[in-house]
């Protein structure tokens, strides 16, 4: 196959996978930078989608003849990534992860509507558009402490935890004046500042870790200093990830869980999992088993295709 990685970094941990993994399966890879790619519309190209060379003066340039594409889209730069994705997707090139599927998991209220929609357990969440339904929003997710979360953080970096009134008050303005919809959330505590990483590549969890926040902080993400064990997660666990993963119509996806008292609870779903954290944990072939997945979804499309003239 012909595969396009996109990313913008091709020196990235995970870029750097997706490549090799590709090249050792015998197919052809390139890193194509998202924002360097430029899609003509109403123009009179026959190659729609082009690419920028790195110059002094970037002229357009055609793209290699791709037949799969791997998305790795920063969350800073959706809106271009997504139109790439789409582009591609309607020129028939396979992809791991469809416009679509990336936009429902990029935003965490839209990835919980869905999660909710499909009967699957997540956190009390309350989403609020007015800072008047603080109170209202507290009161519906069990009362103090509450999460407050924005629709588009990640790495934790919006995730606040307020154990009183006027903490969550501050913490609201903080996030609304980043312009963000703000979701309240109920503290898991019984978590304990753990939570549970599960990749799902196709219909199955290939690998899996749990991870511990540094003491002082509730949140276990890796780049706040979070350690991880690789675990091997029980099939409620696994089971549920599939389904969320199904939920967002990703068939490669991150998927996050929180152990309550009331069973595990599905917190979010990465679109663009990172590879370092689990393939060093779990010693699993993370990129390889992508890279096996695409190759299979492109089989699968030529073999549908009917054939020329019968
Ligand atoms: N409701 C919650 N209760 C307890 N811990 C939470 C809750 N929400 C998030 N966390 C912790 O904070 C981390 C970051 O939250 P998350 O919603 O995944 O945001 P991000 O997309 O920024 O990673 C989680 O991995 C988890 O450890
Ligand atoms: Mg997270």
């Amino acid at each position: 196959m012909k595969i396009g990685i996109l990313s913008r970094n091709k020196d990235l941990y995970s870029t750097r996978r997706l490549v090799e993994a590709a090249q050792q399966q015998g197919h052809h890879a390139w890193v194509i930078d998202t924002l360097g790619v430029v899609i003509e519309m109403g123009t009179s190209v026959d190659m729609p989608i082009r690419a920028l060379t790195r110059s002094a003066l970037p002229r357009l340039r055609p793209l290699p003849p791709l037949n799969g594409v791997i998305p790795r889209i920063g969350s800073s730069i959706t809106p271009q990534g997504l139109a790439v994705v789409r582009q591609f997707e309607m020129q028939g090139v396979v992809t791991t992860a469809t416009a679509v599927a990336i936009a429902a998991s990029r935003d965490k209220l839209h990835s919980l509507q869905r999660m909710t929609q499909a009967g699957l357990p997540v956190p009390k969440t309350v989403v609020i558009a007015q800072a008047e339904g603080l109170f209202a929003a507290i009161q519906a997710v069990g009362g103090l402490p509450v999460v407050l979360k924005s629709a588009q953080g990640t790495q934790g970096e919006e995730v606040i935890l307020a154990r009183t009134f006027t903490a969550a008050a501050q913490g609201l303005v903080r996030l609304q004046q980043l312009g963000r919809l703000v979701l309240v959330q109920e503290f898991v505590a019984e978590a304990l500042g753990r939570d549970l990483r599960l990749i799902v590549v196709g219909r199955a969890c290939v690998a899996a870790m749990e991870r511990c926040a540094p003491q002082g902080e509730f949140r276990a993400n890796l780049h706040r200093g979070g350690t991880a064990v690789a675990i091997t997660p029980t099939p409620q666990v696994a089971q549920l990830a599939l389904a969320a993963a199904r939920a967002h119509e990703l068939s490669v996806a991150g998927v996050d869980l929180l152990q309550s008292v009331r069973g595990p609870l599905l917190l979010e779903v990465n679109s663009s999992p990172g590879l370092e954290g689990i393939e060093r944990v779990t010693g699993v072939d993370v990129a390889g088993e992508i890279l096996r997945f695409l190759a299979t979804q492109y089989h699968r499309r030529i073999n549908s295709l009917p054939h020329p003239g019968g």
